[in-house]
């Protein structure tokens, strides 16, 4: 299958790898690429020879987000409708195989969810982690309020999502965001060793292991994001969101009217 948004290749004959491949808009997540990520995913999880997975983007940006081109004209109903923007990012989720996210650069709002959805994340030293969405008169709508205070707790969660602020990679790991940081030219080296790693296990005790850990964060992970996809989707009827997101396009300061 060949891909438009993202580049697929197997490292070692057992290591799956997809890089983010939207250089101009600093790998925006859209449907497409979304759509393209998990099919890739897919194909290395139905993949006999595969025993682990590495998402990774750029040197400048994992990914910046959401692309806001795309959703800045979207309505409450357009949203809701159609279930829009983050209904096809569940199927990262869906992989029973290890995902290992290689975060270098900007990894913000969506795309530090989906850094988040993946099993681990190893960070450059040059990389940053936000949920800058309350700058845009919106919420994270892909799991951000729900993995964020897990993964940090709620004090920098709130910060996080409550100021906007970047994380750099060394407060992201003090925080439990990140496993490890390396330069950034030794993250895929580091990435590519701990899939090896994983790789040579056992393919049944790897996906127990993560599904087991896994189950310690469900509980009502699930009722979590589906309250925030509807918070989320409900923000799209205010005029902030469209002051936001234009004010963002525009390259301009946005003036927020509070309704
Ligand atoms: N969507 C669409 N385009 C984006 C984008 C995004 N999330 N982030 C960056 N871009 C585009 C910019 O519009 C710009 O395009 P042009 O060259 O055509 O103008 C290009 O990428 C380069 O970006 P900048 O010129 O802004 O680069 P910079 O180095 O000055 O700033 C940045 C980098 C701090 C990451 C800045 O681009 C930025 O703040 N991006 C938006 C981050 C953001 O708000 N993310 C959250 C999105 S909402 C979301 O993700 C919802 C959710 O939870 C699912």
């Amino acid at each position: 299958m060949s891909y438009e948004n993202i580049e697929v290749r197997v490292e070692a004959g057992k290591v799956g790898i997809v890089t983010l491949n939207r250089p101009k808009a600093l790998n925006a997540l859209n449907d497409a690429l979304m759509d393209e990520l998990g099919a890739a995913l897919k194909a290395f999880d139905a993949d006999e020879a595969i025993g682990c997975m590495i998402i990774t983007g750029s040197e400048r940006a994992f990914a910046a987000g959401a692309d806001i081109a795309l959703m800045a004209k979207y309505t409450f109903v357009d949203t809701y409708k159609g279930d829009y923007i983050t209904r096809n990012w569940e199927s990262v989720r869906s992989i029973r195989k290890p995902v290992i996210a290689a975060v270098s650069g900007f990894a913000l709002g969506g795309g530090c969810e989906l850094a988040m959805m993946c099993d681990f994340i190893i960070a450059a030293d040059n990389a940053r982690f936000g949920q800058p969405e309350i700058k845009l008169g919106v919420i994270p709508g892909a799991g951000g309020t729900q993995r964020l205070p897990r993964a940090v707790g709620k004090a920098k969660a709130m910060d996080m999502a409550l100021t906007g602020r970047m994380m750099d990679a060394a407060e992201a790991e003090r925080a439990g965001l990140v496993s490890r940081v390396v330069p950034y030219d030794k993250l895929m080296d580091e990435a590519l060793g701990a899939a090896l790693t994983i790789a040579d296990f056992s393919q049944i005790a790897v996906m127990a292991a993560k599904e087991s850990v896994n189950r310690a964060f469900e509980g009502s992970l699930s009722d979590g994001v589906m309250f925030e996809r509807r918070l989320f989707h409900a923000l799209f009827a205010t005029a902030d969101q469209k002051e936001g997101m234009d004010a963002f396009l525009n390259k301009r300061k946005a003036e927020f009217k509070n309704q």
